[in-house]
């Protein structure tokens, strides 16, 4: 299944764009999303530029200072357009666990920071979506981290490949594992550690996986090429023989030490002779056990795993064959146990094996034709130069069967279509001394450089071509020219001039050398080669390299004498005979094949091969030769840099254009840069890509001949124009930012503000309410039918009811409340002054002042009265509520009430009262509504018992105040309108500043005229809002207008009596009186902050001015705080504000007078604090008098001091229409993871029965001592020489 891609999700920033157009992954029309906000908060702050086509100058200086940075901030890949650059960190990066594998997982490699797994995920996806094979080059010197690359890559696709199959497919089962237990098997067998590298892989490996067209793995195969087989006869200092050898030695079983006679490494000449037995990075032991893993994963029988170690252990034992010169001057065996052991390892006569070692058989050739044969003695040299070419070619061959053995393992077990190749071979090598070898090496680069510029340098161009882009050709290094000079035939060139040397000097090497030597005059006509003595120079495109030519020739010939062909003929061991496959043909007089020619040939095939694929190229620098992770050679990096021809890569993709991507990503990266593509962060373009990028550049004023339209790509020439563009799109982000956090902070200010409000409004409600509801229960009550005086319809009042405090503590009270009688039981709801009616025989009846107590029981009249001085409040009249039938009252607005009851002597009471409507609801509140009110031009009372009076009132503008009484009649002037209701509550406070916008003027106007938003190029339309239901159903009820308020019931003319209903009906009691206004508490000292740095705030934010106090109103936890100064308000940064220590707070106010104990009657309708303060105002120290009406008591309105005795004198008369100003008590009266031949003679070792003993291996000395006769020869020109490129 072919993975999908969600393209175009931009995370790399610059990055993304800047390789928009190179290969990885992007193939095929990506879709596209909307641009993500969030992006800047997940690209993690990157050193340099992640691609280095960016550069503004191209320089390797200028290479290496952007490679260093990115190194120091631990980025160790780098782009150079779709070629990946890679520094070893000598360290873990923890950059490759699952999850950073899994995040590169179906990403466009543009999409994210350069790693090896987006090269991965790339090849794996083109090779998926583009139906073709990719490859894998990479490149680099020892140790720089090709091997570790290769792993990785390998890794990654065993991953993916896996999780496609978890999805449903099916992949050959165990050709994962099998492919990447290749690793610690081939790197065990061909990896060594040497100075450069405790790993260092001594052959160079290209890994195919072969693919179904799933995309999931059937099989792999290896190619090998040139194995360092010297390296198995010796390594100079500190290097060491090839890892499998140590591991062997250290980590047998006892049943193969046993059997091979095995001892440790430092019992052989060749594991032992360098000095390095260990390496400190190295678990040998662990690591044989991982080889005998891989082996078994591969599927290595257990004799196939025997035969391997049986010719390792010939090998060694080889190693320690010693010879020593005779008398003749020939070389002798210095000990035939030693050579017995080997040949008994070999399954051959331990005699024919010192025969063979010992003596060389030449054949005489006249004229073509095969003359007399004979043998010819070797010296010590000759002698140990023929074991060594045994042993090495045991060890190439073991190598190259291991491999086979492996490609059958993992032959492909169904049909291939595509393959994945990693290549991971020598980088190019130039030491002090060069020879064959490097050659070859640096050969197989030059044809690997010739790849890269035929597919990467030539296809770059070509694309310009493509596109119809104006550019100028760039000249670059075609070192075609150097590959024709080492392979060519006609003219010959070196391979061919060597092998014509080789063919013409059969037994001396020297002679075919010196044959080369004169050859060689005939390439100097190449302008790459020059000739030097017993050297030649190469100028390869990494570098001039200078090859000795002593032993090329015995090099390139390559070829084991037949005396030691025919020994391994000779061989009962099948195993062994099948290591060689190539029988000695006796009577063939074709030339066998030189190094030379196998070089080239595969050389060859590899490069047909590589062609074949989409390349990919990991190339990998060696930051320092020491293995540090924190050290930067700048010298040898630089050295890289220009071998690797790192600047012509960038030159050359830079010769054009620096940027180029297809019009669909342009305008996906970009569109949000011009209003005619971008509107709120939708794409708005209704035209084709390509205008749209146009109009994106165009409006971006980017100048035109800064980018070019290609036929499907936009192109920009200099990178510090896709700079600009990308600041640019980054301030968009920005900018949306900042007007997005503007109206959120007015928002959380105008929620602040709202809140505030409704709490206001709440607290003024819940004071209010219980009083208007009482003032409403008036006006209901009143039916409209009486005339109203102004202070009735106040907006507000509070209906305080015992405005004497009878049922209170004050003293004055108590003084009503004992002179009443009324009992502690008692409830008092309402008492105040008044005047009552009295009838004095023979006299005009008269009003005179009383106290009204309304409690729950009666109503009372008390009267104080002065007799001899002697002032004297008793109770004058006592009427049961029970006994109340009718409240009578006049139509006008006089104060006139009389209550009908039932016959007495006193006759019914009538009185003047100026808060007769609280009064009456007073009383009807008791009874339920049940005493009847009686309202009409007149009144009638029982004057007496049995006779009934009538008094009437009239109107008469003329007298002021509330009204006169004279005659059974009452004057009064006009009132308000009986149908009046109360005046609008007053605001209680000063209206709050009205919030900050929502939104910038003309957001609003904006979004009405709102382009319609289209589908970015490539991506898919979002799916349609659901549709909006008939506009009028659901909002419909929403719409109706509130209910009208019930209106009261028509007033009925005349004296009709209407029943009031109750306010607040279920409530037993009736409302409860309200807390006293508390005393103003003494003003806490104001916080102030100090302006730490000037600010200079935008729309609804605050200025500061370095210094200057300011108040903070309100701290938000995002940072900004609401601060007030010179009475305006505006958001400000808190971390500006620094608070200013103050003076210490002044001392506390003075205690209030304890509140007096809750009333202990629970039907107590007033809170003890109600009391308190009525108490407090009853004594003069308080006066919540604002909104109390006075002149109920006394008649100035004025508060009088604390009366320690009220006055002996009965308080004026309220004036009737005085516009009662606190009806408080301030008033002077009343007051808060084999058998053998035969054996030898004596052994260190117990001998096994047939098998020779084993002979004691020779402690071999080390390299650095005095050369042994016959020691093993530093290997010339190979291993271990000094490596220039790296010094
Ligand atoms: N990406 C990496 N992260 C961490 N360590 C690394 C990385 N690449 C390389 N190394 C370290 O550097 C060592 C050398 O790397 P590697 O063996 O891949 O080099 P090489 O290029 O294959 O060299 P040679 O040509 O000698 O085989 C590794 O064993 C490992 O310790
Ligand atoms: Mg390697």
């Amino acid at each position: 299944m072919a993975p999908s891609k969600k393209a175009g999700k931009k995370l790399g920033g610059l990055l993304s764009s800047v390789t928009a157009s190179s290969g990885g992954g992007d193939g095929g029309k990506a879709k596209v999303t909307k641009a993500d906000w969030s992006e800047g908060f997940k690209k993690k702050k990157s050193a340099g530029v992640p691609d280095m086509t960016l550069l503004s100058t191209i320089t390797n200086e200028a290479i290496n200072e952007n490679i260093k940075q990115r190194f120091n901030n631990q980025e160790i890949y780098t782009y150079i357009a779709h070629v990946l650059i890679s520094v070893n960190p000598f360290r873990d990066l923890g950059i490759y666990t699952p999850d950073t594998l899994a995040s590169y997982r179906g990403k466009n490699r543009l999409e994210m920071t350069p790693h090896v797994f987006a090269v991965a995920e790339a090849a794996y996806y083109k090779m998926n979506n583009e139906k073709e094979n990719q490859c894998v080059i990479i490149s680099g010197e020892s140790g720089a981290g090709k091997t570790e690359a290769a792993k990785r890559i390998m890794q990654y696709i065993a991953a993916v490949s896996a999780a496609e199959e978890a999805q449903g497919g099916s992949g050959i089962e165990g050709i994962r594992e099998m492919v990447l237990a290749t690793n610690p098997l081939l790197e065990s067998f061909g990896c060594a550690k040497t100075l450069r590298n405790d790993n260092s892989s001594r052959h160079g490996k290209y890994l195919e996986i072969m693919f179904n067209g799933m995309g999931q793995p059937v099989g792999a195969q290896i190619t090998n090429y040139l194995l360092e087989k010297n390296r198995v006869v010796g390594q100079i200092r500190d290097e060491r023989d090839f890892h499998i050898f140590y591991q062997f030695t250290k980590g047998a079983s006892a049943e193969q030490k046993e059997a091979f006679g095995l001892q440790g490494p430092d019992a052989y000449a060749y594991t032992s002779r360098s000095g390095c037995l260990g390496v400190k990075s190295i678990d040998d032991v662990s690591d044989f056990h991982e080889t005998l893993r891989a082996m078994q994963v591969i599927g290595l029988s257990a004799d196939e795993q025997n035969s391997i170690f049986r010719v390792l252990a010939t090998i060694l034992w080889l190693g320690n064959v010693d010879f020593v010169e005779g008398d003749d001057g020939n070389a002798k065996i210095s000990d035939t146990g030693v050579t017995d052991f080997a040949a008994y390892l070999m399954s051959v006569e331990g005699g024919v094996l010192g025969k063979v070692l010992l003596n060389r058989t030449m054949e005489t050739q006249r004229g073509g034709r095969r003359g007399s044969v004979y043998e010819v003695p070797q010296n010590v040299a000759q002698a140990n130069s023929g074991r060594d070419a045994l042993a090495k070619a045991l060890y190439n061959n073991l190598f190259e069967w291991i491999v086979s053995r492996v490609n059958v393992s993992m032959a492909p077990k169904a049909a291939t279509e595509y393959v994945i190749g990693v290549l991971d071979i020598y980088g190019f090598e130039i030491f002090q001394d060069n020879s064959f070898e490097q050659l070859c090496i640096n050969y197989v680069n030059e044809k690997l450089q010739q790849i890269f510029i035929e597919l990467t340098l030539k296809a770059e161009q070509e694309e310009y071509v493509n596109e119809q882009i104006k550019w100028t050709p760039i000249k670059f290094f075609d070192n075609a020219v150097v590959c024709e000079l080492i392979e060519g035939k006609r003219p010959a060139g070196i391979f061919a001039t060597l092998n014509d040397a080789t063919a013409t000097a059969h037994a001396d090497p020297s002679a075919a050398d010196n044959s080369f030597i004169q050859r060689s005059q005939m390439l100097s006509a190449n302008p790459n080669f020059e000739p030097r003595g017993n050297k030649f120079l190469i100028k390869h495109y990494a570098g001039d390299v200078l090859y000795n030519i002593p032993g090329m020739t015995d090099k390139n010939k390559d070829t084991l004498v037949k005396d030691i062909l025919d020994l391994i003929e000779g061989s009962k061991d099948p195993f062994l005979q099948s290591l060689f496959p190539d029988k000695v043909d006796q009577s063939s007089k074709k030339r066998p094949p030189t190094a030379g020619d196998k070089i080239k040939q595969s050389a060859n095939d590899l490069v047909t091969n590589l062609m074949r694929c989409q390349p990919h190229y990991i190339r990998t620098i060696k930051p320092n030769q020491n293995r540090s992770p924190s050290e930067y050679d700048d010298k040898a990096i630089l050295h890289q840099i220009k071998y690797l021809g790192l600047q012509e890569n960038i030159r050359v993709r830079r010769a054009g254009f620096a940027y180029r991507a297809e019009f669909s990503k342009m305008i996906q990266r970009f569109y949000l840069l011009s209003p005619s593509t971008s509107y709120a962060g939708d794409y708005i373009w209704q035209g084709d890509d390509r205008s749209g990028c146009e109009r994106i550049l165009t409006d971006a004023k980017i100048s035109k001949d800064e980018w070019q339209m290609g036929v499907t790509k936009a192109f920009i020439k200099n990178p510090e124009t896709l700079f600009y563009l990308e600041g640019e799109r980054d301030r968009y982000w920005h900018t949306m930012a900042s007007r997005i956090q503007r109206a959120w902070r007015a928002h959380v200010r105008r929620k602040h503000e709202a809140a505030t409000r409704i709490q206001r409004f709440w607290r003024s409600q819940k004071e209010t309410l219980v009083y208007a509801r009482k003032r409403d229960y008036g006006h209901e009550v009143l039916a409209g039918r009486k005339e109203r005086r102004r202070f009735s319809l106040l907006g507000m009042r509070k209906f305080y009811g015992d405005y004497l405090d009878v049922g209170g503590n004050s003293p004055a009270g108590g003084l009503l409340r004992n002179a009443a009688g009324i009992s502690g039981n008692e409830r008092v709801d309402f008492s105040s002054r008044g005047e009552l009616l009295v009838t004095k025989f023979g006299r005009s009846s008269k009003l005179s002042p009383r106290f009204i107590i309304v409690s729950d029981k009666a109503v009372y009249f008390v009267v104080t009265t002065q007799k001899d001085g002697q002032v004297s409040t008793t109770l004058d009249r006592k009427i049961p509520i029970a006994s109340i039938r009718t409240i009578a009252m006049t139509n006008l607005r006089d104060d006139f009430v009389a209550f009908n009851i039932p016959p007495c002597e006193e006759g019914d009471p009538i009185f003047t009262c100026a808060l007769k409507t609280e009064m009456m609801c007073a009383i009807l509140t008791i009874t339920g509504g049940s005493t009847t009110v009686a309202i009409g031009p007149t009144i009638t009372y029982a004057k007496k018992k049995d006779k009934q009076a009538t008094i009437k009132a009239v109107k008469n503008e003329a007298v002021s105040g509330d009204g006169q009484y004279k005659s059974s009649t009452i004057t009064v002037g006009s009132g308000e309108s009986p149908s009046s209701v109360s005046a609008a509550q007053p605001p209680r406070k000063p209206k709050v500043k009205k919030a900050a916008k929502a939104a910038p003027a003309g957001m609003a106007g904006r979004a009405t005229n709102r382009p319609t938003a289209v589908v970015l190029p490539g991506a898919s339309r979002p799916s349609a809002p659901p549709a909006v239901a008939n506009g009028t159903s659901t909002t419909a009820s929403a719409l109706k207008p509130p209910a009208a308020p019930v209106a009261a019931a028509a007033a009925a003319s005349g004296t009709a009596r209407v029943a009031p209903s109750i306010p607040g009906k279920a409530r037993a009691a009736p409302p409860a009186p309200p807390p006293p206004p508390p005393s103003q508490p003494a003003a806490p000292a104001k916080e102030m902050y100090k302006a730490l740095y000037a600010f200079a705030g935008q729309e609804g934010e605050m200025n500061l001015v370095k210094g200057e106090l300011v108040e903070v109103k309100q701290k938000d936890d995002n940072g900004w705080w609401m601060i007030t100064k010179n009475g305006s308000e505006g958001w400000a940064p808190s971390n500006y504000l620094k608070l200013v220590e103050s003076a210490p707070p002044p001392p506390p106010p003075a205690a209030r007078r304890p509140p007096p104990p809750p009333a202990s009657n629970g039907t107590s309708a007033a809170p003890s604090a109600f009391s308190a303060a009525r108490a407090a105002a009853a004594s003069g120290t308080s006066s919540p008098a604002s909104s109390r009406p006075t002149s109920m008591i006394g008649a100035s309105g004025k508060a009088a001091p604390p009366a320690p005795k009220p006055k002996p004198s009965i308080p004026a008369k309220p004036s009737v229409g005085a516009k009662p100003a606190g009806m408080g008590l301030g008033a002077p009266i009343p007051p808060s993871a084999p058998a053998a031949p035969t054996a030898p003679g004596t052994g260190a070792k117990p001998a096994m029965p047939g098998r020779p003993p084993v002979p004691s291996a020779a402690r071999p000395a080390p390299a650095g001592g005095p050369a042994k006769v016959g020691a093993v020869q530093k290997p010339a020109g190979l291993s271990g020489q000094l490596d220039l490129a790296a010094a």
